[in-house]
């Protein structure tokens, strides 16, 4: 039975998945609930400085975006961090942690920035005897507008000034939690680097209108006929955060740095693909707010299997397993050749990739044969794009065939020529000699 336990910046959990700060962790009824049903751990809602909490809206707060069969694959947000006291937030987290203490129990915070604010709060949550923190540079709505969440998070002076802060007045491991909402993430994530951050966390919410009501012409959600941004996140989000994860990791100055992985992760899979791009740790929202805390018992039985049939023994050998494949465009195979192939046995003959391919792409679908529907390749046009993979409504009726012999029909070229890439190719007017060519600059 594979070992699924974890320890990520010195915090030890049994499995690698831990619920976000969001509303599942928001005080310990829920978390005491998550722990039993198997979660490794969790990161507290995020809280504020001592005072009057914020205060939410008490209309609607969530808008989804479905998929034609209902299912979730978005959700938007306008909440807040905790609108609880300080106080009793802090008395439940001293108590779930003395309770459960072979679980993961990070605490998120968000003050505004002034070192004696994050000082003051530091202490506080020191006392708990939490395993570390999360500073929330993420969160995009509603904070933002007063100096904290992604206003900070958009400013990598700001990451570093504060993370350095906080590794001065505390002893705890300190986790930055990463905005997409920036154009390139390894400025942000090497600045949580440059302030001493123990490790980055990915991703928060991604800035949005998750819809228009058409008929009064306010955004969604709605409230008292108005709307304001809010955060994206869900299954739709994953594949941002794999690629903002594969940036740090693959980044020569953060290469090494621990990440805990955040953005749609709601299956055994989607956590294994985190690890995969250098993910210690995944982390849970959307999910579980979707489909109850349950779900955790399907990632560890999925995740055990798997790393049975795999052979791996612990998740330590899953983690960045991927960062050596993943490369600048300039740097594939340009000689690389596949075409799309179509079973008939499990063509339903919905005309889909015909249509898609003779409008859109490169007319390499036929439609009639012998005055019969007929979906075949044309392979003399098929460059190889994957459309109508894509657009097939059953799964491996379309399957993408590497052509490893013989010529290619399209060009005349051979199928097995040698790797060659942009870098030296002819058309490229800064290319270099063939015989210069590489699959990426050495480091
Ligand atoms: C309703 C809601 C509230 C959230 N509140 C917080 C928060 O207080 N602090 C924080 O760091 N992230 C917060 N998040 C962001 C999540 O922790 C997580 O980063 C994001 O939802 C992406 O993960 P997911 O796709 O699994 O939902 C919130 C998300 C949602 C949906
Ligand atoms: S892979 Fe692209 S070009 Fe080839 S048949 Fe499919 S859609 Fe057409
Ligand atoms: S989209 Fe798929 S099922 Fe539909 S015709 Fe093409 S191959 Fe057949």
């Amino acid at each position: 039975m594979a070992d699924l336990r974890t320890e990520f910046v010195g915090i030890k959990s049994p499995n690698p998945f831990w619920l976000a700060s969001a509303p599942p962790t928001d005080k310990a009824y829920n978390v005491v609930r998550a722990y039993k049903e198997g979660w490794g751990g969790v990161v507290w809602k995020t809280l504020g400085e001592d005072g009057p909490p914020v205060v939410n809206v008490s209309g609607p707060r969530y808008g989804a975006m479905h998929a034609g069969d209902r299912r979730l694959v978005g959700l938007n947000n306008i909440e807040l961090i905790t609108d609880r006291p300080l106080e009793i937030n802090l008395q439940e987290i001293k108590q779930v942690k003395r309770d459960w203490p072979d679980r993961a129990l990070v605490v998120s915070l968000m003050v505004p920035c002034v070192e004696e604010s994050w000082k003051a709060i530091l202490k506080r949550v020191e006392e708990t005897e939490a395993d570390g923190v999360e500073l929330n540079f993420g969160c995009p709505h509603g904070m933002s507008e007063r100096g904290m969440g992604s206003a900070v998070g958009q400013v990598p002076e700001y990451i570093e000034m504060v993370a350095r802060w906080c590794k001065t007045h505390t002893r705890m491991p300190v986790i930055v939690k990463l905005t997409p909402n920036i154009t390139d993430i390894r400025y942000p994530a090497r600045a949580a680097k440059a302030g001493g951050a123990d490790a980055v966390s990915l991703i928060n919410t991604v800035s949005s209108i998750i819809g228009v009501d058409i008929d009064t012409f306010a955004p969604l959600p709605t409230i008292d006929g108005k709307g304001s941004h809010g955060g994206y996140c869900g299954p739709a989000v994953k594949p941002i955060a794999l690629n903002m994860t594969a940036e740090i990791a693959r980044d020569r100055e953060t290469r090494g740095l621990p990440i805990s992985g955040i953005g749609g992760v709601t299956t055994w899979r989607d956590a294994v693909e985190f690890m995969a791009l250098g993910a210690g740790t995944v982390q849970v929202c959307t999910a579980a707010m979707t489909y109850g805390f349950r779900i955790v018992k399907d990632m560890i039985e999925g995740l055990s299997q798997y790393m049975d049939e795999r052979g791996f023994r612990s998740v330590e050998e899953i983690v960045g397993r991927a960062v050596p494949n993943v490369t600048d465009w300039q740097y594939l195979n340009l000689n690389y050749v596949a075409k799309a192939k179509i079973d008939q046995d499990l063509c339903i003959e919905c005309g889909r990739c015909h249509i898609a391919c003779e409008d859109t792409s490169h007319q390499a679908i036929t439609s009639m044969k012998d005055g019969k529907r007929h979906f075949e390749v044309i392979d003399e046009e098929c460059v190889g794009c994957n459309l109508c993979v894509s657009v097939c409504p059953v799964e491996d009726c379309i399957t993408m065939v590497p052509q490893t012999a013989g010529v290619d029909p399209r060009t005349g070229l051979a199928n097995d020529r040698p790797y060659a890439n942009w870098t030296t190719h002819p058309n490229n007017p800064m290319a270099r000699p063939a015989a210069e060519v590489v699959a990426e600059p050495a480091e």
